[in-house]
Formats: structure tokens, C-alpha cells, sequence
């Protein structure tokens, strides 16, 4: 990587959610010759080229958009990643993910929101049943994926038409999350100074004060061209209702 030119910056540890009965191997609870399980992977971060300037007005005001929020900032640059759970692999069938070895949705919409504003496009040279699309598309950004073994295009196909549905209950999770931050600060008597006018709640810094996130609205499939396209409610529609989500499937 750094042969061509990228810069490594400081990486992630994510700790797995490793729940199997028999993770502990060896002799029970006795000493002395058991292994301790590997229940972490690196997440390598690196820069290509110098640091990104936002210098027209318009890219200035998306990046202010795909703000995150000042106490997600602070879980989310932390190097160690302990908490990530989400609904969308929840609904992925075990053995499938097994064989894909795909990672929960929570991995890929973090970094997406921590490295890129809306608008631009993620590239995934292994797409595998496309956790990583179903998390640029909850960001409204746009992806292109690479996948070797083909078979897996149409099991990700019909997993993005059964999870479309439910994408924007991890904007709403956000959202509640957020609602219920303000609550416990001001409980605590710890004044949020800025005010999010298109939610109309608290934030703790200026940065969030443009914040909002583009619930999806509508998702159509061109099988030719291998495509999904997903329309998007705009910053007055995309609050906390549960819009219905409609799937086109086109042939
Ligand atoms: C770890 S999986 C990715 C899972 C994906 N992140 C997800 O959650 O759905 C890696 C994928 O990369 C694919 N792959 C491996 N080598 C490849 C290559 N040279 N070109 C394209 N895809 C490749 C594998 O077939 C596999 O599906």
C-alpha cells in the first residue's frame, strides 16, 4: 500500500462477537495448556494522497450534511471497537454468512460515515453478498462492488430486496440514540449549546447543527446492467416516521 502511494494511518481493533459454545479450547478450567481464542480483527486505515479540502460552498455544505453526531465521534475514533451489533445481519441466514464470511452492517456504515460524505462512491473489491453496498446506500453514497465467485450475485440480490426495507430503522436508531443522549445530558444539567433545526434537537457542536440523514425511499434492480438505484426522502421528509419502502423489480 505504501509502495503506491497510500499513508497508513493509526488502525481499528474490532473485537468479534463471538458467542460459540465451545470457543474455549482445551482442558475446561484447568491450567496450564489452553489457547486463548482470537476474537479481534485489524481494520487497516490508509490515505490516498494528502488530506481531502472541501473548498466550494456546495461540497462544504454536504460535508457539513454527513456530519456524525459529537458522542458518535467519540465511540466511533476510538481504536478499539467493542459494541458493533446491527439488524440488518440479524436477518441474514447463518450458514450463508458463514460461507460469505460477511461482517455485521454496523462495520461498514461506521467507516463509510467516518471517511466520505454523501454523494460519493465506495469501492468494495469483495462484495460478497454486498454488506458493504447495503451500508453505502443507507449513507446515500454510491458503491461499486467486485465478486469473484458468482453465484453469490443473486443470493446478494435477493438479500438487498429483503433487507431494503428495514435500512432506515438504522437511521431511526441513530436518531433515538441521539434523543436519548440529549435526554441523560440534560438530565446531568450539561447544556447542549447548538440546535439542529431540521430535527429540531440539541447538538453539542456547531458541525451538527446541518446534520440529517436521507431516509431511502425507493429501490429499483436493472438486472442488464447488474444496478441498483435507490431514491431518497430530502432533509423535511426524512424524520422520524417509518416511511414505507417500496422495492421495484425490474427486469
Ligand atoms: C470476506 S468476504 C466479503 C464479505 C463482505 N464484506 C460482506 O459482508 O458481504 C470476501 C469476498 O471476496 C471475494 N473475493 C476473493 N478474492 C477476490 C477477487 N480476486 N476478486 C473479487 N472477489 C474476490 C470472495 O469470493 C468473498 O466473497
Amino acid at each position: 500500500m505504501t509502495k503506491i502511494g497510500f499513508s497508513p494511518m493509526p488502525c481499528i481493533i474490532w473485537r468479534k462477537q463471538t458467542n460459540a459454545p465451545n470457543k474455549f479450547m482445551g482442558s475446561g478450567t484447568l491450567p496450564s495448556g489452553a489457547y486463548v481464542t482470537l476474537e479481534h480483527e485489524y481494520i487497516l486505515i490508509f490515505r490516498k494522497g494528502h488530506k481531502r479540502k472541501f473548498i466550494h460552498d456546495k461540497d462544504k455544505q454536504k460535508r457539513r450534511e454527513s456530519s456524525f453526531f459529537w458522542e458518535e465521534r467519540n465511540q466511533w475514533f476510538s481504536d478499539v471497537w467493542f459494541d458493533l451489533k446491527g439488524t440488518v445481519q440479524n436477518l441474514t441466514e447463518k450458514e450463508t454468512r458463514q460461507r460469505s464470511a460477511a461482517f455485521p452492517f454496523g462495520l461498514p456504515y461506521r467507516l463509510i460515515n467516518m471517511y466520505s460524505v454523501k454523494g460519493d462512491t465506495i469501492l468494495d473489491p469483495f462484495f460478497g453478498i454486498g454488506t458493504t453496498m447495503l451500508a453505502t446506500m443507507t449513507g446515500a453514497r454510491n458503491s461499486i462492488g467486485f465478486e469473484i465467485q458468482s453465484d453469490l450475485i443473486d443470493y446478494s440480490i435477493a438479500r438487498t430486496k429483503k433487507v431494503f426495507p428495514i435500512l432506515n430503522k438504522e437511521i431511526s436508531k441513530r436518531l433515538d440514540n441521539h434523543i436519548e443522549f440529549v435526554k441523560n445530558r440534560e438530565n446531568q444539567k450539561k447544556k447542549l449549546k447548538h440546535f439542529n433545526s431540521i430535527y429540531k434537537f440539541n447538538v453539542v457542536t456547531k458541525q451538527e447543527k446541518f446534520l440529517f440523514f436521507n431516509k431511502l425511499k425507493n429501490i429499483k434492480f436493472n438486472h442488464l446492467k447488474k444496478e441498483f438505484n435507490v431514491s431518497y426522502f430530502d432533509a423535511k421528509n426524512s424524520f422520524f416516521e417509518k416511511e414505507k419502502t417500496l422495492f421495484n423489480w425490474e427486469r
